[in-house]
């Protein structure tokens, strides 16, 4: 038996001279107090109201574990097996992407043209494009019940698998239809909305990548080719010629920060007409194209 003090005392500590969390004092105990309350049930602020309640040595071995793991580099989502979308908690593993912050921005803009039509009386239907945990489609299912019905597509079947447990812990599940296959191909009609966060980190990139993102997370949901741009390419192209989008549709894809000229001028040649956008990310990078047909 110990206390809650002290093996987050040990744990910060062992966190700080591993440097693999970041240094920061502040960052340590953060990661040592979410595996505790993770293992313990307790929320954090139990943990900080009452450090001397007692640990058994079964809850302090498994925690130890963890920190070993955190040590090493395994993001505290996996640890902890979950993540927080747009104020939803996420099962997440191995199999998917962590959802970013970043992605609550398209999630956003989705929400803008879904209302806007739901508003004019319309049903729109929205497919997400490399779904991974469903982090998008859960959250605007969720966010907007008129909503009726949306589709989900990953060529991944173990990330369908992973965002199958999200739309039923987050009771969705009939709303949204889970569809293996690469792009556009399993998608069986026409939708109003094509969101995608698909893989954009090029090859070329791969030793710039943090270790806990490269050596952890899924190389099928980050690379695409020596630019990234290559599933990109071929997502557009699809779009514009499998007639799976409908007059008047949109388009929303999240990009990497050096990648916005090249998709624009691409999708100038493929629809000349239609009125592009580039939005930035909260530290001011290209991340999310917005295209108005
Ligand atoms: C960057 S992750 C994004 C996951 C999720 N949309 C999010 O924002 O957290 C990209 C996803 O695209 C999927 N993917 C990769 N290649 C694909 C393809 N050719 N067709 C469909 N999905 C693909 C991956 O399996 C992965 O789940």
């Amino acid at each position: 038996m110990t206390t809650v003090k002290d093996v987050l005392e040990q744990g910060m500590q062992r966190l700080i001279t591993a440097g693999t969390a970041e240094p920061e004092t502040r960052s340590a105990r953060l990661d040592a107090q979410l595996l505790l309350s993770h293992i313990t049930g307790n929320e954090r602020a139990l943990l900080y109201a009452y450090p001397e309640r007692t640990v058994s040595d079964e809850q302090a071995a498994t925690f130890f574990a963890l920190i070993e793991r955190r040590r090493q580099g395994e993001p505290l989502a996996y640890l902890v097996g979950q993540k927080e979308f747009y104020g939803l908690d996420l099962l997440v593993d191995q199999r998917v992407l962590i959802p970013r912050p970043e992605t609550e921005l398209l999630v956003e803009a989705a929400l803008r043209f879904v209302r806007a039509r739901l508003d004019a009386g319309e049903q729109p239907l929205v497919a997400d494009i490399g779904t991974g945990s469903g982090a998008i489609p859960i959250a605007l299912a969720v966010t907007e019940p008129r909503l009726p019905f949306l589709y989900a597509c990953d060529i991944s079947a173990a990330a369908l698998a992973v965002a199958q447990k999200n739309c039923q812990r987050h009771h969705v599940e009939q709303r949204i239809r889970l569809l293996e296959g690469d792009l556009l191909a399993a998608l069986p009609e026409p939708v109003d909305l094509l969101t995608a966060n698909l893989p954009y980190v090029g090859t070329e990139e791969m030793s710039l990548l943090a270790p806990d993102v490269r050596d952890y997370e899924p190389h099928l949901a980050l690379f695409s080719g020596p630019k990234g741009l290559g599933l990109l390419y071929r997502f557009l192209v699809e779009a514009r010629q499998s007639g799976k989008l409908k007059r008047r549709g949109c388009i929303l894809i999240e990009i990497g920060y050096q990648q916005r000229v090249a998709l624009m001028q691409l999708i100038d040649e493929l629809w000349p007409h239609a009125v592009i956008t580039a939005q930035q990310d909260y530290a001011g990078w290209d991340r999310l194209l917005h295209i108005y047909l």
